[in-house]
């Protein structure tokens, strides 16, 4: 996969070095360019902004670096983070994950010019992605938080493919609580079936377990949760 990250602040992009990311960097699975959008003017102060047409607070980012940058690097699939955009999921994520050539446009202040937005549909998929009802500085640390979420499901990126099929999110559920060494750690044990050994029972466990940390902490996903995958135990539950 091909990322082209388009910013004011490339500096925020030091963490894409590290770890997971870092790695399918390093392995080819993945390559990330990122782009300083001053690079796009033309003024002595390359400026990015001015103010709001219609007045109110703050500095709107001007299309023409913007329209110049997606050209350069352009086409591909355009992602635009913002608090106004389509609230991220799961399922977004592994749609991105599909995608050959990402093109993440980071902006800052009270946003971009919509027209840059417009004209890069005219051209390209585009996708406003919120990562949820907050407001932040700018796009950058949503993009970081949606590279990780999309480089982990790149094929031959995760050791062990098999830990997605489980995970939060993906079967529509929360997952179970997870135990390691020691089975005794101030006064508190393991449970005892995750030492039993039978698989039958551990998976069982599991179920409930994930069916009430879903129902406690997330109502609104047990409510979309499909009936007719909800057996007689987990009814029981
Ligand atoms: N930029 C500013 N706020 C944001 C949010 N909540 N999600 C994504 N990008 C943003």
């Amino acid at each position: 996969m091909r990322v082209d990250i388009i910013s004011i602040f490339p500096e925020y992009f030091a963490p894409l070095d590290l770890s997971l990311i870092g790695k399918a960097r390093s392995t080819g699975l993945l390559s990330v360019d990122v782009h300083d959008l001053r690079t796009w003017t033309s003024d002595v102060h390359r400026t990015v902004d001015d103010t709001p047409y219609g007045g109110g607070p703050g500095m709107v980012m001007r299309p023409e670096p913007w329209g110049q940058a997606l050209d350069a690097v352009g086409p591909g699939t355009l992602v635009v983070p913002s608090p106004v955009g389509k609230p991220f999921t799961q399922a977004d994520a592994y749609e991105l994950a599909a995608v050959d050539h990402l093109i993440f446009a980071c902006g800052r202040y009270e946003g971009i010019d919509q027209r840059v937005i417009d004209d890069a549909a005219a051209r390209m998929p585009v996708r406003e992605i919120s990562l949820g009802d907050y407001v932040l500085f700018g796009g950058e640390v949503a993009v970081i938080v949606i590279m990780e979420a999309v480089t982990r499901l790149l094929p031959g990126v995760l050791g062990n493919a098999s830990s997605l099929d489980e995970e939060s999110h993906s079967a529509g559920l929360l997952e179970a609580p997870v135990y390691t060494k020691p089975a005794s750690w101030r006064d508190r044990e393991v449970p005892d079936v995750l030492r039993s050994g039978d698989h039958g029972r551990i998976a069982r466990w599991r179920r409930t377990q994930s069916l009430l940390r879903t129902a406690a902490r997330r109502p609104d996903m047990m409510a979309s949760y499909p009936p007719e995958l909800l057996d007689k135990s987990d009814r029981a539950a």
